[in-house]
């Protein structure tokens, strides 16, 4: 069935109360929920009470205390018949965790007990009303055996524990905050806590714990931090304390996403816990910190104010991703991480919106919301409140979340309530802005120009491209950060924003000197796709002068992309190549001897559109995507630049190899050493194999160890099954560091990576029941443009093979794969058809999951 938005109606009961107690088994698990249930005075009276199951029987229920009959099952829910206005309904149910490969509601991994419950998994813990906007007070006591948990974790404060005979231990857990089902959790295992306190700005000391195996505790201590620095900034910066006295966290090494933010018991996959300079690489460490963060300001934004229905489920994951965002900006920097974060936005959503599967940010409907999950939902939901931000300005927008958050405080609400929050508080009028939650596609902005009277008359032009089920849209208002520069004098014109809100808009902008050059979508104030004809020479301009970071970087995105799209396509001659990419060495060049640049800048400078970004710009309008025409051009090029280039990259390589770890400049110069490592790899193989077998045997460190191993493993070198070897001995038995030993060699240039994937997956640590490891295998895999888009289509069989045999399993993780099929409208028609014919495939199967066959119909546009 499909579920729509414009159905939504309150719930007819209230649930003021739950208490549940857990007999707790990995094998058998006996739960008894007990639910003070009372007429909901704002909903349509109704004597049926419908509690959501999945995979449930009710072992009994009773009313008021007495064995009741009047109840029946409608389809997997339990539906009571309720003769008054208040009761209390008993239901016992039992389940199998060892059993739970979903991971959805209890489940066991490495023999502790965890739960994941959003969106829809409390439901397979005991029967419930299992939607947002049910809140209720839960009082919960587990009891189960000591030696195999002797620690038991629950949402709220610890109210009391004890010991039970032959072996068995108890505690009692009371969440002082009403919450829906979703936030709820439960851990019990053998874990050690790396403890700390925080004290809050009203004083209020909270016990802080991240929760791991023993054998973890010494990389716990980033995610700590991480933690104190997150409560911290969610105070400085938007007022918010957190409300309990214990704040626990939990890595688990099966979860099906990167963590969840239950109320004071956070359960987070172990690959955003733990990080130690041995193990993790910057990226990882960042990744920790940025995670630890988002889950954290969920407290307030999701649990304090959750959300009415899923539809709404930007409400909290766009506002909590832009908190983390700003969080991690301050932290790390704000010009590399606003271009890493539209890096993503860009090889992630952008597709999405382009393709069969876009929705706006507030979906319409679904069959399954696992599949909402989505960076439409989260990324585009972040630069969406961003542009509000923008308009708005620092200082209001604040006044704006002041007001929702005491608003809202307590209530499940909507997109709608937090729009007119800002509204009233920012004072800004958002009436057409609205239209950012209902209409999918990403806007594109036409750019032209001229000279008129003494100021550059700039004229834009919106589209919004049509998706599935949603044509005929209206113009959004566009906040764009615009300054004219000069390109004879250098003159840095001076910024403004102006917003585009027509179809066509003309705006006068004052010159800075004779030959204006636009500087457009500044710090990417809009996540739309600006098409302007920019002369060569003005790219190289903006790209080694203008003072905006990120417009810099963009201008030599744009370098390149306009070169290798044209290339890819066909369209230039020897000539036109040649020019195009001795313009594009001549910007690298400069980037590579700036003095003044910073090494973590000049790294995104130096990185070349990824292959998908490439995709994604190829295949506009009537054009396809050729993805063997685009990754040989983007080789070629890398060679041109290595070629060209080698005196400087040297030089660069020279100075960087010597900053030591822990220098301030260390990471950028690790990052800039791994690119130089790549250029390499292409232009000279065999010097790179050189370097790269160097700097993995002398790294001191994740970063440069991977970066190293990386480059190997893309070369045809003895080095490259040497050092691959070396790496997993040395790490055997980790899994973390074991998934990057696969995802290395699933990612890899090297010709053979179908061969050897298809050898990975008989590998003895390879699981499907472990999903980091599916993902570290298969979702790298589906990323690498070449193994994947092979042109006889066996990659895309892959990817099906995977999705068939994974969809029993964990139906959640097997649907993720589906997207990277879903692409073929866009691509050139020999590798469409052998897409499709998968997808068709896949359809065919019997059984599938609902989350699988929503995608799968979706992708081939039914
Ligand atoms: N709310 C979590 C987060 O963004 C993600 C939970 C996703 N769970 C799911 N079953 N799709 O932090
Ligand atoms: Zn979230």
């Amino acid at each position: 069935p499909v579920i729509r938005r414009e159905d939504y109606t309150p719930y007819p009961w209230l649930i003021p109360a739950t208490k549940l107690v857990f007999d707790l088994g990995v094998n058998s698990t006996k739960v008894t929920a007990t639910l003070s249930v009372e007429r909901n005075p704002d909903a349509g009276a109704s004597a049926e009470l419908r509690l959501n199951g999945d995979s449930l029987k009710a072992d009994a229920v009773l009313l008021d205390g007495e064995t009741a009959t009047c109840w029946e099952m409608d389809e997997a829910d339990l539906v009571i018949t309720l003769p008054g206005e208040a009761h209390e309904v008993t239901i016992e149910t039992t389940i199998d965790p060892s059993a739970n490969t979903t991971l959805m509601g209890l489940y066991a991994s490495n023999g502790m007990l965890c739960t994941q419950c959003e969106a829809e998994g409390f439901r397979r813990i005991t029967f419930f009303p299992d939607r947002p906007d049910v809140l209720s007070t839960y009082t919960v006591r587990m009891e189960g055996p000591k030696d195999q948990f002797p620690v038991l974790l629950c949402n709220g404060n610890n109210t009391a524990s004890g010991e039970g005979e032959d072996g068995m231990h108890w505690a009692e857990w009371h969440d002082p905050w009403p919450k829906p089902s979703y936030l709820f959790a439960l851990v019990a295992g053998d874990l050690a806590a790396n403890s700390d306190t925080f004290t809050t700005m009203n004083g209020r000391e909270v016990e802080l714990n991240v929760w791991v195996r023993a054998e973890d505790l010494p990389r716990t201590d980033h995610a700590v931090e991480s933690l104190k620095k997150s409560m911290k900034w969610d105070e400085e910066t938007f007022g918010r304390e957190y409300d309990l006295d214990l704040y626990n966290i939990v890595a688990v090494s099966d979860f099906n996403m990167g963590a969840m933010e239950n109320k004071g018991l956070n359960v987070f996959n172990t690959k955003y816990v733990l990080a130690d300079i041995d193990t993790a690489t910057d990226g990882d460490f960042d990744a920790v910190e940025g995670v630890i963060a988002h889950e954290y300001f969920h407290n307030w934004s999701g649990n304090r104010i959750t959300c009415r229905d899923w539809f709404q489920l930007s409400l909290k994951e766009g506002f909590t991703v832009l908190r983390d965002q700003l969080f991690s900006q301050d932290m790390q920097g704000e010009a590399v991480k606003r271009i890493e974060d539209v890096r993503i936005l860009r090889a992630a959503q952008f597709p999405e919106d382009a393709g069969p599967l876009a929705h706006p940010i507030r979906p319409d409907s679904y069959r399954e919301i696992s599949n909402f999950y989505t960076a439409t939902v989260y990324n585009k939901g972040a630069e969406v409140i961003r542009m509000m931000r923008t308009m708005a300005g620092t200082e209001k927008f604040r006044l704006g979340t002041d007001l929702y958050f005491d608003r809202h405080d307590g209530e499940a609400a909507t997109c709608e309530d937090f729009v007119t929050a800002i509204e009233d508080g920012a004072g800004l009028e958002l009436a057409q802005f609205r239209r950012w939650y209902r209409q999918a596609g990403t806007p594109r902005v036409e750019v032209s120009q001229e000279l008129k009277d003494g100021g550059l008359a700039l004229t834009l032009k919106q589209t919004v491209p049509d998706t599935p089920g949603q044509d005929a849209k209206g113009a959004m208002p566009i906040p764009l950060r615009v300054a004219v520069h000069c390109r004879e004098t250098g003159a840095i014109g001076e910024e403004q924003l102006i917003v585009l809100t027509l179809d066509e808009e003309t705006f006068i902008l004052p010159l800075s000197g004779p030959v204006p050059v636009l500087s457009i979508n500044r710090g990417f104030t809009a996540p739309v796709v600006i098409e302007r004809d920019l002369e060569r020479d003005d790219l190289v301009f903006l790209a080694a002068s203008d003072d905006d970071p990120f417009a810099r970087y963009e201008a030599m995105q744009e370098l390149a992309v306009n070169h290798l799209v044209a290339a890819a396509s066909g369209d230039l001659d020897e000539a036109g190549r040649a020019a195009g990419k001795t313009a594009i060495c001549d910007a690298v060049r400069a980037v590579v001897t700036d003095s003044e640049l910073d090494d973590a800048m000049r790294g995104e400078l130096m990185t070349l559109p990824s292959e998908t970004y490439l995709f994604e710009a190829m295949a506009s309008g009537m054009r396809k995507a050729d993805p063997g025409a685009i990754h040989n051009e983007r080789e070629q090029l890398k060679t041109a630049i290595g070629v060209t280039l080698k005196r400087e990259l040297e030089s660069l390589y020279a100075r960087v190899v010597d900053i030591a770890f822990d220098d301030p400049a260390g990471r950028g110069a690790r990052k800039v050493k791994s690119i130089i490592a790549g250029i390499f790899a292409a232009s000279d193989p065999e010097r790179a194999a050189i370097m790269a077998a160097r700097q993995f045997d002398e790294a001191g460190n994740m970063t440069d160890r991977q970066g190293a191993l990386m480059v190997l493993c893309g070369l045809q070198t003895p080095a490259r099954d040497e050092k691959l070897k070396a790496f997993f001995d040395r790490y055997q038995g980790n899994d973390l560091v074991i998934d990057k030993w696969f995802t290395l060699q699933a990612f890899s240039l090297h010709p053979d990576v179908i061969d050897q994937v298809n050898e990975l997956a008989s590998h003895p640590d390879f699981t499907m029941k472990n999903p980091n490891r599916v993902r570290s295998l298969y979702m790298a895999f589906a990323g690498n443009p070449q193994g994947f888009h092979a042109i006889d289509g066996a990659g895309y069989r892959m990817i099906a093979d995977l999705i068939l045999a994974l969809d029993p399993i964990n139906p959640q993780t097997a649907a993720r794969f589906v997207p990277a099929l879903g692409r073929w409208r866009r691509i050139e028609s020999v590798r469409a058809g052998l897409m499709k014919a998968q997808l068709e495939r896949i359809s065919e199967a019997e059984g599938l999951s609902r989350d699988t066959f929503e995608q799968v119909t979706r992708s081939l546009g039914g």
